[in-house]
């Protein structure tokens, strides 16, 4: 081979490398949420045809006696008896449910304790971890759903006969249904949970695992890719869950196969010289009360314990593993949660594999102080802070005209940026998360148009640079395929 062919062989395959790595920030993103860890508001119908599907796991109830015209109150919050003498509904009057399967559920009060029967008969809170004493039935009124009774582990019924107790001995499937009837209940269904915890178990494992692999093969394809890369986009912000690191073998009532997806989205965003930031969304013993970090029931365990922090570095350990000398790997995101010892550990177990992936820390989700890992994380060469602004969630932002939308991002969100932009570049900044969703109500195509705009203008200052949420979603100005389609937001 001549030395001019060597060389030319030398510098196209240089070329072909260069056009496979990942192009670097500031990058224009977009977030594809609701694909591998479920949401319900992005795509309602996944949870269409699941039996009770208002009782899904971490439903909260707020239950009254008919007879007594109060509600059950499991007393000082927990570890106590349950009684059935309030007349208004708050935390202590609250239970969560952990469904069994349809009809079946156990009880979770304030305090964490469970339902279950003394041996005198009476309802109590005093497990700690359910099992079959602690293990109740739903049966609803067909005609009236929200009029039930509550059968005990037992057999028998619970009635309220006084507002001292609530005890589990009435005999009998009959019922008028009347208020008259001690073992009658009124439920007050006052909050739910529509994520991946939720489908699982809702739809137990094999339905699960049909209806969220067809979902992982159609919500994204390979098609989303090229119209990003047609788009002007040049990343993706994947959200994964811990399980993810078990496929195809996940703990229940997790499915396996979204492993799969996401080899497939690196393959895809390799064909379209497409980023990956790969963020853990939902870490084992949840990061947040929210769906989306697959709580059961709201609660949030993660952090609490050494093993589980180590638990989640493993993950990130797997990811990184897995991905690491994929031209397309752009970042890991460790989760958005602002621990400083998991941030330490998961930064660690990313080096230890690739010297160049960014490494993306958040701050807290709502939080005042702005600058909370601001110099934690300059200590991390390739770190990225990631922040989310959104003009919602917040009281503040209930009322705003249009104008006063456009102007807060124009002045107030750019102070913000700027206070956590430090001038070398330590840590780069990313607002992770924003879309053009706000409070105002009948606005046009142009208040979006403009709202978008100012948007990308002043989050474009962001050193690592932005992520809109999301490429897909039934709800249109939360569907960034559906906003670059109609023209209400443009890449330049
Ligand atoms: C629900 O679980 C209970 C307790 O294991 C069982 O007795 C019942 O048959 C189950 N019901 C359905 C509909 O699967
Ligand atoms: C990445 O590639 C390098 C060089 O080929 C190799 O030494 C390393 O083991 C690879 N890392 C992984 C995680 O596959
Ligand atoms: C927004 O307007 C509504 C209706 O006028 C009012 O009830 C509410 O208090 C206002 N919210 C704020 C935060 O000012
Ligand atoms: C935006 O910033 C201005 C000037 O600092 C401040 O007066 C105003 O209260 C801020 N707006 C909101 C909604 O926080
Ligand atoms: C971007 O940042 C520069 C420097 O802080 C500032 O002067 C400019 O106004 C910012 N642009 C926007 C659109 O916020
Ligand atoms: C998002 O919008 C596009 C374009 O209108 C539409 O084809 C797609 O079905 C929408 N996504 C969802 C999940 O509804």
């Amino acid at each position: 081979m001549g030395s001019v062919a060597l060389l030319l062989l030398v510098c196209s395959s240089w070329l072909v490398s260069m056009a496979a790595a990942a192009p670097g920030p500031p990058i224009r993103a977009v977030n594809l949420g609701g694909w591998l860890v479920t949401e319900g508001w992005i795509m309602p119908s996944l949870f269409d045809n699941i039996p009770n599907k208002d009782l899904l796991d971490g439903t909260q109830l707020q239950i009254k006696s008919t007879t007594q015209n109060r509600y059950l109150v499991v007393d000082q919050g927990g570890a106590s008896a349950i009684l059935a003498d309030r007349i208004q509904a708050s935390s202590w009057e609250t239970f969560r449910l952990w469904r069994i399967n349809e009809t079946t559920f156990n009880f979770r009060v304030y305090g964490g304790q469970f339902w279950g029967v003394d041996s005198n008969g009476a309802l109590v809170a005093t497990a700690t971890t359910p099992g079959p004493s602690e293990t109740f039935q739903i049966v609803r009124r067909d005609s009236d759903k929200t009029r039930v009774r509550i059968r005990a582990p037992t057999g028998l019924f619970l009635q309220a006969k006084t507002m001292a107790s609530v005890t589990a001995d009435r005999a009998g499937e009959y019922t008028d249904w009347s208020d008259n009837d001690p073992s009658v209940f009124l439920v007050n269904n006052v909050g739910n949970l529509y994520g991946e915890y939720q489908i699982c178990n809702g739809c137990g494992i094999a339905r699960a695992t049909q209806v969220l692999r067809s979902h992982w093969d159609t919500f994204i394809t390979e098609d989303d890719f090229k119209f990003i890369a047609l788009s002007g986009l040049n990343a993706v912000r994947i959200p994964v869950g811990w399980w993810i690191a078990s496929d195809p073998n996940p703990p229940l009532p997790f499915v396996g196969g979204s492993l799969q997806a996401l080899d497939n989205a690196f393959r895809w965003a390799r064909n379209y010289n497409i980023g990956v930031i790969v963020d853990l969304h939902a870490a084992p013993g949840s990061q947040n009360p929210y769906d989306h970090s697959a709580t059961r029931d709201g609660s949030q365990e993660w952090g609490t314990t050494d093993a589980n922090i180590a638990q989640t570095v493993q993950v990130i350990e797997f990811l990184v593993s897995r991905y690491a000398n994929n031209t397309a790997l752009l970042a890991v995101e460790l989760l958005n949660e602002p621990l400083t010892k998991y941030y330490q550990d998961g930064y660690n177990a990313v080096r230890r594999y690739t010297p160049t992936a960014y490494v993306i820390m958040s701050n807290r989700l709502q939080i005042a102080d702005q600058k909370e890992l601001l110099q934690f994380a300059s200590g991390f060469p390739g770190a990225v802070l990631d922040v989310h602004y959104y003009n919602l969630f917040d009281s503040k932002f209930e009322n705003l005209t249009v104008e006063q939308n456009i102007d807060f991002v124009r002045n107030n969100r750019s102070a913000d940026l700027a206070t956590i932009t430090n001038q070398n570049g330590r840590p780069l900044t990313f607002v992770g998360e924003w879309s053009a969703a706000w409070g105002v109500q009948g606005a046009n195509p142009t208040d979006y148009q403009r709202f978008a705009r100012v948007q990308q203008d002043v989050y474009g200052n962001a050193t690592f640079g932005w992520a809109y949420w999301t490429l897909q979603n039934v709800n249109a100005v939360w569907n960034m395929t559906f906003m670059i389609q109609n023209g209400i937001i443009t890449l330049k």
